[in-house]
């Protein structure tokens, strides 16, 4: 039986890093977990509650009432997540939750808690798990870490286009504005900011197609089962 190790891979917005978090936990029989998902979750649970930061800042036991899973959907084969037990995997990816998770993402006591439950679930191993600080913060000793980039005019018209194919109207040059917007506002908050751990690999995606990256990362992946 290969031993099971914890694969963090972090990086800047809109590079696929979820893409290719499920591909490496499917080859692999891993558990993926988003922890975007997270703190997406928290935020749906403080608007549901009416809950303000300054809430959430001075009295941060609140965040005990918060129970975080992922269910395994047999037919469709992903993980939903599920807030005290009620799915709301559509619920988080929508645009109110989208305008709050970046601020909600910033408070202390919300990232001491999530981190906390992220530990838990990798204690045991065979955790691929994707983020901004999981190298850094979450698993500092996890066995392959992974630091995704690519231009941001690629990601762009990648997100473009994927909103075309949705039918959805989008603009580019707005798209290529918001993607640069996160990537400076991730990379330089106070708290857990967006940073390249020194172990970790960079993966430059600019010119690679998503099966290229997967069989690139699973190498890898491999390589540090099998020497360890
Ligand atoms: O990956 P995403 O876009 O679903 O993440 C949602 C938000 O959560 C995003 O604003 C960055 C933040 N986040 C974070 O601060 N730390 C993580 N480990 C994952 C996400």
């Amino acid at each position: 039986m290969p031993r099971k190790i914890n694969i963090a891979i972090d990086g800047h917005s809109s590079c696929g890093k979820g893409t290719l978090a499920k591909n490496i936990a499917k080859e692999l029989d891993y558990m993926f977990i988003d922890s975007g998902a997270m703190y997406r979750a928290v935020t749906l649970y403080m608007l549901q509650n009416q809950l303000s930061l300054e809430d959430v800042r001075t009295n941060p036991g609140i965040l005990l009432n918060i129970e975080i899973s992922f269910i395994l959907d047999p037919f469709k084969g992903f993980y939903n997540t599920h807030l005290n037990g009620e799915n709301v995997e559509s619920l988080i990816r929508g645009m109110e939750v989208s305008k709050w998770v970046s601020e909600v993402s910033a408070v202390k006591e919300v990232r001491e808690f999530l981190v906390n439950k992220q530990q838990r679930m990798g204690k045991d191993k065979g955790v691929v798990m994707d983020g901004r600080d999981i190298g850094s913060v979450v698993f500092p000793d996890a066995e392959l870490k992974i630091f995704m980039t690519a231009e941001p005019s690629v990601r762009a018209k990648r997100r473009y286009l994927e909103l075309q194919e949705k039918g959805i109207n989008a603009n580019y040059e707005e798209i290529l504005h918001n993607i640069q917007h996160r990537d400076h506002y991730d990379s330089s908050r106070d708290i857990s900011p967006l940073i390249q751990a020194p172990d970790a690999i960079v993966l430059n995606n600019t010119e690679m197609t998503k099966e290229e990256q997967s069989r690139i990362a699973l190498t890898w992946a491999k390589g540090v089962i099998l020497a360890g």
